[in-house]
């Protein structure tokens, strides 16, 4: 079975502790949110108060995902505010096993994030610091784009890798994952299925839910 976090980016930002909610009480494993700074990604959207808030609002895992230059600056702020894990880009600056192994010896799930043009064997060296791995399947920056194919070969080279270390690190996609792709993007290896659009802009977003959690 698939795990899901649904990315609050495409939920109704004047109603998210309803859209978290419904989120939760249909079955998602996580909410997934998206922290953008405006200059890693040429977008800025929700910081460290609405974590504080969500934390309030719910028991839900909080799986953030830091789309900004300077995590170092910012992970103890997300961690304060209740940040159940904690995502940094390779790509973004500072000493990636030090940031690491800081939010693990606070007791927080620590993982990487790669964007698309970022080959899956540069995680590699980091996977024994790692909860989980999430591979970009989209630019990051923005909801609602198309699901780039290339990123599947990523996520079986990961899954090869994580088994022949035998390592207990989740693999997680982000961007441009639907109804219809889903299936194969679980049959190459992956764990967990972040979806925004395709949950919060359905019809029904519960049932959205608990279709992608049936894969
Ligand atoms: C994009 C974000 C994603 C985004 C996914 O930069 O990291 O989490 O919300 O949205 P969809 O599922 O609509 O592609
Ligand atoms: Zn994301």
């Amino acid at each position: 079975m698939a795990k899901v976090s649904p990315s609050i980016l495409s939920a109704d930002f004047a109603n998210l502790g309803r859209d978290v909610k419904m989120a939760v009480e249909a079955g998602s494993d996580m909410i997934h949110v998206d922290v953008m700074d405006g200059h890693f990604v040429p977008n800025i959207s929700i910081g460290v108060p609405v974590v504080k808030s969500l934390r309030k609002a719910t028991d839900g895992f909080l799986d953030v995902h830091l789309m900004i230059s300077q995590p170092e600056r910012y992970i103890d702020a997300f961690m304060d505010a209740g940040a159940d894990l904690i995502n940094i880009h390779l790509e973004a600056e500072g000493d990636m096993a030090a940031m690491l192994a800081h939010v693990r010896e606070r007791g927080v799930k620590a993982a990487l994030t790669i964007k698309p043009a970022t080959p899956a064997q540069s995680v590699f060296p980091y996977l024994p610091l790692l909860d989980m791995v999430l591979v970009m399947s989209v630019e990051p920056g923005f909801g609602g784009q198309s699901f780039m194919p290339d990123s599947l070969d990523k996520v079986r080279a990961l899954r090869a890798e994580i088994d022949r270390q035998g390592l207990d690190c989740l693999i997680e996609i982000d961007g441009g994952v639907n109804l219809k792709n889903a299936p194969e993007i679980v049959a190459a290896g992956t764990d967990i299925l972040v979806a925004g659009s395709a949950v919060f802009g359905a019809p029904d977003p519960a049932e959205a839910i608990r279709t992608l959690k049936r894969l």
